[in-house]
């Protein structure tokens, strides 16, 4: 173990997505007691902690995240006793219990909201943001909704509008005002209360807006046809300095409580998005890094990436890496089957904590789903949907993968489900679950790979070539992002013995001189 490090740098966070992991109480929905039942699959692939997507009380028409009620679990994922027996079984099995907070908007149906839009006078009017049409009748300016259409909501009852990044069901808070910021973080201590490790920050680069709500510039990279919503440079209605006062807070939250951790979804280049980790450590812990998903599947591009965020993080800040979430299509899908496995081996060898999405350790892929079985309000209106990479779980070869004992699941399965599965791919030597299993139980039981400094090796063309080090131990790892084989020249300080290749053969084989590797193969070599 690194002993002078904390759990949330040490460890490796797999995101759970509560619709689609297991359903107990057989409705083709997941839910805690289904998570509970699987914790112990968990615990054997060697993850060290859980991050659930919204399972608060919500009406759902963004999949929880729009919160009606964040202190009470939704009826469909269970009660609140489940959370607590879900903490604590986690718990049992030293894994860390992550939430999704949700802070930049809540449900239209939150009694909050009800209250704010009831009358211009009403105590919580300012709750929200509220607006004036312009004279001629047109929305307050010109930003937009990431969901589609402009981002205000004209309100009858009141005749203003009211302003929201995402659904019109998802009305944003005004954390201009300081009694919402008081309500909001007394949601953050009643679950930190209950024994929560840590919160995954929804959207946090949107909480705070300009103040004078000036207009967005066009975007002059934008084409028709691409996504509607970067039309215009999101300048003023996100990632405005004054956010980080708001992050600072909820810092000063976490701290009340010994070694939780705050992680925010922030989606901005990589010199913003430093600024998340606050100027002297009073920040974010893990402003999640997004790269892994952004960068085109390339060995030079994403050489240059790690070197970029590597460079640009502040002192005693640590870093993190992302290779898949429910927003963004499935790694299998964006790099190919055979890729994913070097892919698995970047995020698993990297300096900085990871973060797996459930299912990718099975190489589950996006899941084409039938027009009238879309769901995703993205999906609805801009055909961009999200449901393809929130399938059920694929645990056997049973009806619904194991995943269900319902007629029908919210989302279909892949139809992949009977030859992809944990209960088939346990076994197998060679699967790519066996390769993230020997990946996580390699880094968890190296401190070099848990903390180790990270050094870029001089390599071309396809390949990606790095050393970790720590205390006089070193690995090298060299992926082949190509499709031909490929040699790496090795200078005699990189010698070693392979600990692991993503072929899962070859283990123990000197490596010295040059490196052979095979097409779509990466290796990590124990050197000395
Ligand atoms: C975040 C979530 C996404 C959600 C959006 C609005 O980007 O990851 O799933 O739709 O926020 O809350």
């Amino acid at each position: 173990m690194a002993k002078d490090h904390l759990w949330w740098q040490t460890g490796i966070i797999y995101q759970i997505y509560p619709r689609s992991f297991q359903d107990a109480s057989g409705d083709g929905v997941g839910d805690l007691r289904g998570i509970i039942s699987r914790l112990d699959h968990l615990q054997w692939l060697g993850v060290t902690a859980i991050w659930i997507s919204p399972c608060f009380r919500s009406p759902m028409k963004d999949f929880g995240y729009d919160v009606s009620d964040y202190r009470d679990i939704d009826p469909l994922f269970g009660t609140l006793s489940d959370m607590d027996d879900l903490i604590a079984a986690a718990h049992e099995r030293a894994i860390r219990v992550i939430l999704d907070f949700v802070p930049n908007h809540t449900s239209d149906q939150h009694p909050w909201f009800s209250e704010s839009r009831s009358s211009r006078d009403n105590p919580k009017r300012d709750w929200y943001i509220w607006r004036d049409a312009k004279p001629d009748g047109s929305p307050p300016n010109n930003w937009l909704a990431n969901f589609g259409g402009i981002g205000w909501e004209w309100d009858e009852h009141t005749s203003q509008f009211y302003y929201h990044a995402f659904l019109k069901e998802q009305p944003d808070l005004n954390w201009r005002n300081p009694e919402v910021r008081e309500a909001m973080l007394s949601v953050l201590r009643f679950w930190l209360d209950r024994g929560v490790d840590g919160f995954r920050v929804d959207v946090m680069y949107h909480l705070i807006k300009d103040e004078q709500l000036r207009d967005n510039p066009e975007n002059p990279d934008w084409k028709e046809g691409a996504y509607p919503y970067s039309r215009l440079l999101a300048v003023y209605s996100q990632d405005q300095p004054e956010v980080h006062d708001v992050v600072r807070e909820m810092r000063e939250t976490f701290d009340e409580y010994d070694e939780r951790v705050i992680i925010g979804e922030i989606y901005v280049p990589i010199p913003q998005l430093v600024k998340y980790y606050g100027t002297n450590n009073d920040g974010a812990h893990l402003p999640y890094n997004f790269q892994l998903l952004l960068q085109p599947w390339n060995a030079r591009r994403i050489g240059a990436v790690i070197d970029e965020y590597e460079a640009a993080l502040p002192d005693g800040a640590w870093p993190n890496w992302v290779l898949g979430n429910h927003d963004r299509p499935r790694v299998a899908g964006r790099v190919g089957r055979a890729q994913a496995r070097v892919a698995a081996m970047l995020l698993l060898t990297l300096r900085g904590t990871p973060t797996l999405y459930y299912g990718d350790e099975l190489g589950m892929d996006n899941v084409i789903i039938p027009p009238e079985k879309v769901v995703d309000p993205l999906g609805l209106t801009f055909r961009i949907s999200r449901d393809p990479m929130r399938t059920p779980m694929q645990w056997d070869a049973s009806p619904n993968g194991g995943f269900s004992a319902a007629g029908e699941t919210w989302l279909p399965l892949s139809p992949d489900f009977a030859e992809h599965n944990v209960d088939a791919e346990r076994d197998d030597a060679g699967s790519v679950l066996t390769l993230h299993r020997r990946l996580i139980h390699l880094r968890q039981s190296e401190a070099t790979l848990m903390a180790g400094a990270y050094a870029p090796v001089h390599a071309d063309g396809d390949v990606l070539a790095y050393t970790r080090r720590h205390d006089g131990d070193g690995f090298l790892v060299a992926l082949n992002f190509g499709g031909h084989p490929q040699t790496v020249e090795l200078d005699a300080s990189l010698a070693g013995r392979v600990a692991l290749s993503t072929h899962l053969d070859r283990e123990g084989d000197a490596v010295s001189g040059s490196l052979a590797l095979r097409p779509d193969e990466g290796v990590v070599i124990r050197l000395g």
